[in-house]
């Protein structure tokens, strides 16, 4: 068996391949459909890409069980001991659908239910974010740490449930919160890539990040990545995170986290 660094860097391999599928994309309007739920859209590459991650995943640790996103996979179940893969083949479809350039693909292992290796790749710019329990968050080769400093001198970025949009719960806290926050940051993003929103907070380049719900696949391999960086990943209450349901993730440097819980 592999040791765990070379485990990673396989894993990173595998996600640097499946990039290749997001952008040798062409006409990926035409390829989109819509699932369950509002706004929900897939389009044959978040499929072409689950499937091409799960054949070469499954061949490197062949005893794993999955979670993810698209067809085939449960989006959430009772974690097993052993190895679990966690993984959104694209996160950020609306945004790839769009040609924004702003989407992931994003890869967790988790071993015996906790995070252990996360791994998000942005094709578009070649940025691969990573990092595996106890050993440092990386982008590319440089090391990673969330900022230290408070709210005021940080950008704030935030997901808006958008497949809970109808549930006046999600729409009105996502707002109510950006209401009370927007006065004490120093400016507001929305990226459309919860895992991505995650490795900024990592990488010291945004100081929060809220949404309030969230699928295990879309925070997974962030999770490990940002508190590996040395910041703070839980729900919203301040609970741990989960990753055997949806849960809402508030994840922040430590000081910008903690501004969160006062204001
Ligand atoms: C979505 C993105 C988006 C977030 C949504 C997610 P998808 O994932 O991460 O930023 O606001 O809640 O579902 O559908 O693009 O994989
Ligand atoms: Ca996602
Ligand atoms: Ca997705």
């Amino acid at each position: 068996m592999n040791n765990s660094t070379d485990l990673k860097q396989q894993i990173m391999d595998i996600a640097r391949e499946a990039g290749s599928i997001m952008l040798s994309a062409h006409d990926i309007e035409k390829t989109q459909s819509e699932k369950a739920g509002d706004f929900n859209l897939v389009t044959e590459y978040d499929v072409a890409v689950q499937t091409f991650l799960i054949k070469k995943l499954k061949e490197l640790l062949p005893e794993a069980s999955f979670i993810g996103e698209e067809a085939g996979l449960d989006s959430h179940k009772p974690l097993e001991d052993g190895y679990t893969f966690v993984i959104d083949p694209i996160d950020g479809t609306s945004n790839f659908i769009h040609g924004m350039m702003i989407s992931v693909i994003s890869i967790c292992l988790l071993k015996d239910g906790k995070g252990y290796i996360g791994v998000v790749y942005n094709p578009y710019n070649g940025e691969m974010f990573h990092a595996e329990k106890g050993k440092g968050a990386f982008v590319n080769d440089r090391k990673i740490s969330a900022r230290t400093d408070g709210l005021e001198h940080n950008l704030l970025s935030f997901g808006t449930s958008p497949y809970h949009r109808n549930e006046e719960h999600y729409f009105k806290g996502t707002f109510e919160t950006l209401e009370r926050l927007f006065p004490k940051c120093l400016d507001l993003r929305r990226l459309g890539s919860a895992a991505l929103d995650i490795c900024y907070i990592a990488a010291g380049r945004t100081g929060l990040f809220f949404e309030l719900i969230l699928q295990p696949y879309d925070y997974a391999a962030a999770s490990v990545i940002v508190e590996e960086a040395g910041g703070v990943i839980t729900d919203m209450n301040g609970d741990p995170i989960r990753f055997d349901i949806p849960v809402s993730i508030l994840a922040g440097g430590p000081e910008c986290y903690r501004e969160f819980f006062e204001t």
